[in-house]
């Protein structure tokens, strides 16, 4: 066994901690650039309560609130160019993961000179970015425990992951009451996408004990309280549960990786700009189902977490999983076509090479494409 296990991360997770969202800010700067979506912490009161703390602070505030489901590197330019015009020094992004990974790439812009996308494809970044505090208001990606920011570039369609230690956040706040204002689809798409960074850990090649440790944790606390918030739980262990499932996640896939679901999930909403939870639910039980053999044990164990008994029982446990939060979903529900499938094969090897040599089973073209069509 070798493996690097490699995450300078400052954490702090509980009920209320957003209101040190000021206080964390003001160690790093004096002019704070927010980074949010259109609306969602607007409307819960959550931008203005994260400003009255930085006021307080003493820290000034410039308020950037253009990004949306899946991304574009178009939208990052238009924030960082904000930035640096404002002359901010320290970024605070305020919402899900989309915002999350915009922000990183914002903070990377507002220092490095040329376009976003040149990073994107290198893989790395040249130098130490903005400080970084991350506040998630939805409990599924897990952007505050890595490095990585998925962005979408509309000209090409491509969606790909960048990932630098550079880009992982210098203070992540995680206050489980924060993300109980999310409308229950989204709950349901990205509460999923936790648990499948949890489950495609234990499946990666890269696994590694550590890595290991905490997605079998993550995968437990998601099963166990993913279906009890979506059911209307408002009790505090149960978005604890979900919350701390969702960071160790993000925190996971940093070393071990992702696999073949969300490689092949990337094409299909970077085209059709589908949710990217829905896709995996899509795609997660037919990828599954054509996998079992090369790792019986992993799923087995992911089976036993979702109330199957054998690894054979794994994809039918997802989809019963899924049906438990109204998630079970086909592609061409979310607006892929069958004529989408040659696109999404191609762009599969282009943008998500890593993930599909990380899946514990060789894909080909072949198996990517007859996977696309079962999961239309
Ligand atoms: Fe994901």
């Amino acid at each position: 066994m070798d493996f690097e296990y490699h995450l300078p991360s400052h954490l702090l997770f509980g009920c209320g901690v957003v209101d040190r969202a000021g206080a964390e800010a003001a160690k790093y700067g004096k002019r704070a650039l927010i980074v949010t979506g259109r609306s969602s912490a607007k409307q819960s009161g959550l931008l203005d309560r994260v400003i009255a703390s930085l006021t307080e602070a003493g820290v000034a505030h410039v308020v950037f609130d253009r990004v949306a489901q899946n991304p574009l590197t178009d939208t990052v330019m238009e924030g960082a160019a904000l930035g640096r015009a404002e002359g901010c020094d320290v970024v605070v992004a305020l919402g899900g993961g989309s915002v999350m990974d915009a922000a990183k790439a914002i903070a990377l812009m507002c220092v490095c000179e040329g376009d976003i996308s040149d990073y994107v494809l290198r893989h790395r970044t040249p130098r130490p970015i903005l400080p970084l505090i991350a506040v998630p208001t939805t409990c599924g990606t897990g952007s505050e425990g890595n490095g990585t920011a998925v962005l979408s570039d509309a000209r090409t369609k491509d969606k790909r992951g960048m990932r630098s230690d550079c880009c992982i956040p210098s203070v992540s706040i995680v206050d489980p009451l924060l993300m109980q204002t999310m409308p229950k689809a989204v709950l349901a798409s990205v509460g999923f996408d936790a648990l499948c960074h949890n489950m495609e850990t234990l499946l990666s090649r890269k696994c590694h004990p550590f890595a290991a440790q905490m997605a079998l944790r993550g995968m437990e606390l998601a099963a166990r309280h993913l279906p009890a918030v979506y059911g209307g739980s408002e009790d505090r262990e149960d978005w604890e549960g979900i919350a701390l499932a969702s960071t160790l996640g993000g925190m996971a896939i940093y070393s071990a990786s992702v696999v073949a679901p969300h490689g092949m999930e990337h094409p299909a909403s970077g085209l059709r700009d589908i949710a990217h939870g829905r896709g995996l639910a899509a795609l997660t039980p037919v990828i599954y189902e054509r996998s079992l053999d090369a790792a019986p044990e992993p799923f087995e164990t992911i089976a036993k977490a979702l109330g199957g008994k054998t690894a054979a029982d794994c994809p039918d446990a997802v989809r019963r999983f899924l049906e438990q939060i109204d998630l079970n979903v086909t592609l061409s529900q979310q607006g892929v076509l069958e004529e989408d499938v040659d696109w999404m094969t191609e762009n599969c090897f282009q943008v998500s090479q890593m993930m599909l040599q990380n899946h514990p089973c060789v894909l080909t073209k072949e198996d990517v494409r007859a996977i696309y069509r079962a999961a239309l």
